[in-house]
């Protein structure tokens, strides 16, 4: 049964369109640190396969270091009536971690064992790229994604994970501009690196947010501020308060990129442009979350010093 969907799109700085919320990431809970026979989950390939029954294009989040590329493939072999280009498929490079030689094997590997021909966006996981660890440097391994963009491998490419700096350094070198940078954004964590917001919406990149429920997602007492205010908006639009939080995300001019175990989570979020928020209970969100501590829940090795920076307002 097909229910009516009114789908979104935001419009990447080349002109393509990309669908306006990722309803299965497959990193987080999924994410598993050896791919084999034995650490293969149904349970994955069923989230997915339910994920392709909805209408609209459904948008799945990958990731070499998941190493949920045989739950992929299968789930798609086995949706056989879901057409490719009703599927938007995003898939990173796994830089911290060097786990194939190169941005060209690894998107190579993966489009094998997803069984695609090709991937809807593929991005460089982490600006953390050496020449030492990695056997080329950060702008090298932009100009292998401009390779696969080039020959249609990789229908779009961007980063995630990058400040300010590292993507001046692309910027520098790019003959074709990174489409997408993808970092951690929640109410509670608005510039996961100082200034990336307000940088990346004036270079026309655009943002995806990773943990975008972050604050359901920690103990909080019912008395504070935001979440009374985010538990009125879902009495009075009758939405959960996950599709109050990834609606605010989307009106922030941010790509929400979410997943659930739960079938109807999966659902709403895939319906997530049937309501709209009001600009001031938009700003209001934006404001209550500025002043709650932050909340950083990856990278924080790497990106913990900027906590006291990540909660200033740069509209
Ligand atoms: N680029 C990167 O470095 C990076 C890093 C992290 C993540 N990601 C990508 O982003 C995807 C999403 O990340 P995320 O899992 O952190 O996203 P999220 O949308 O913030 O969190 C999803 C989790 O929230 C839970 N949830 C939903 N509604 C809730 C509620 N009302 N109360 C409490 N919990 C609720 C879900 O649990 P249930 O399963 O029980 O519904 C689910 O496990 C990942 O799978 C991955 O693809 C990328």
């Amino acid at each position: 049964m097909d229910r009516a969907i009114h789908q979104e799109f935001f419009t990447l700085n080349n002109g393509n369109k990309i669908p306006g919320v990722a309803i299965i990431g497959t990193g987080t809970k999924w994410f598993k640190k050896v791919e084999s026979e034995e650490t293969f989950s149904k349970e994955l390939v069923e989230q997915i396969k339910y994920a392709l029954t909805l209408p609209g294009i459904v948008h799945i989040d990958a990731a070499e270091i998941y190493r949920t590329y045989p739950e992929i493939g299968a789930a798609i072999e086995e949706s056989r009536r879901k057409p490719r280009n009703q599927i938007w498929i995003t898939d990173k490079y796994s830089t911290s971690l060097k786990i194939t030689e190169n941005p060209k094997v690894g998107l190579e590997t993966s489009l094998k064992k997803m069984g695609v021909e090709y991937v809807d966006l593929y991005l460089l996981h982490s600006p953390f790229v050496t020449e030492e660890k990695n056997g080329f440097s950060l702008e090298q391994a932009w100009k292998y994604l401009e390779e696969l963009y080039k020959n249609g491998k990789a229908k779009n490419i961007g980063v995630s994970n990058f400040g300010v700096k590292d993507l001046e350094r692309i910027l520098k070198v790019a003959e074709i501009k990174p489409q997408v940078n993808q970092i951690e954004y929640s109410a509670f964590l608005q510039n996961q690196t100082p200034g990336i917001y307000k940088f990346a919406r004036e270079h026309d990149i655009l943002l995806e947010a990773y943990s975008p429920l972050g604050p359901l997602t920690i103990e909080h007492s019912e008395d504070d501020e935001f979440y009374r205010y985010i538990k009125e908006l879902s009495h009075k639009y009758d939405k959960t308060e996950a599709q109050i939080l990834l609606r605010w995300v989307a009106d922030r001019h941010v790509l929400p990129v979410t997943t659930s175990g739960k079938k109807e989570r999966i659902e709403e979020a895939q319906y997530l442009y049937s309501f709209d928020l009001t600009y001031d209970e938009s700003n209001n969100i934006t404001q209550l979350g500025l002043q709650h501590k932050p909340l950083r829940k990856y990278w924080t090795e790497q990106y913990s010093k900027y906590d006291a920076d990540s909660q200033k307002s740069d509209d």
